[in-house]
């Protein structure tokens, strides 16, 4: 490996841990990150021309913007940049945007936010980041030791932690949001119900929400399920609950 290929690993490997950067990998998660704004650092790709044909058929309103920002790189040099090489051969360092949670909270449009606490699983956090861009979802948050832009939660989430808010918190932040615990054993969900401006809290993979959670909650609300099944998935109840709320508001 040359001079230039061993600094840029260099490079992708430190921003991987860089709280003020991301790795974003392949060509969807690229095309959401510059649709929602994001700033890149670098981009590379193997064949930066097929990133335009892509955009044509994929993401029109990004054609022709991509092969002039993408720098050239072989197989070799891209497979030492990122664990897993996408297909679509393509890997940039973005930076990430400064998010103001108070002020997306204290935001009256309605439209509720998401808390997941302590999260564990990457996958499962892209997913729910994913689903609340969908949404339109005011923010999403997470508390716990796994960050919401770490590449594989990027990854996960095609890259549109660029779209909403998405920051991790210490603790539950105060809002003037209802706060509603979303849980197996809650009252059965109905539209009419919940407030549009709701923090919906979602609980761990493994063992739920929190006490301080249930403490804190306005209300506990459950999404029913066919006798025998204990509980969702994680990202599923996100979705449910999210698409249960718009559907019940449209
Ligand atoms: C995999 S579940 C956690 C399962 C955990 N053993 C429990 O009993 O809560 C992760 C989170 O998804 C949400 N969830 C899963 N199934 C649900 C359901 N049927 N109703 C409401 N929330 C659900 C809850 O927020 C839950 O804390």
């Amino acid at each position: 490996m040359g001079r230039a290929e061993h600094e840029r690993a260099v490079r992708f490997r430190t921003a991987r841990r860089d709280p003020e950067l991301t790795v974003v990998e392949g060509f969807h998660a690229l095309k959401h990150a510059l649709r929602f704004g994001a700033e890149l650092v670098e981009a590379v790709a193997v064949d930066p021309g097929s990133l335009d044909e892509m955009a044509g058929d994929l993401a029109p309103d990004l054609a022709g913007q991509l092969a002039d920002r993408v720098e050239p790189v072989d197989k070799e040099t891209l497979a030492g940049l990122v664990p897993l090489v996408p297909h679509t051969g393509v890997v940039a360092i973005a930076r990430r945007p400064r998010v103001d949670l108070e002020a997306a909270l204290a935001d009256p449009t309605p439209a509720p936010a998401v808390l997941l606490e302590q999260p564990r699983n990457m996958g499962n956090i892209g997913a729910c980041i994913r689903v609340a861009a969908a949404a339109n979802a005011a923010a999403l948050i997470t508390t716990g030791e796994n960050d919401p832009w770490h590449p594989d939660a990027v990854r996960g989430a095609a890259g549109l932690q660029f779209a909403l808010p998405v920051a991790a918190v210490e603790a539950l932040p105060q809002s003037d949001r209802p706060l509603l615990a979303i849980d197996p054993e809650g009252e059965e969900l109905a539209p009419e119900r919940l407030p549009a401006r709701a923090v919906l809290a979602f609980g761990t993979e493994r063992h739920g929400l929190s006490s301080e959670v249930f403490e804190r909650a306005d209300a506990r609300v459950s999404i029913p399920m066919r006798e025998g099944v204990s509980s969702l998935n994680l990202a599923t109840s996100v979705a449910i609950a999210l698409f249960v709320m718009k559907m019940g508001a449209s």
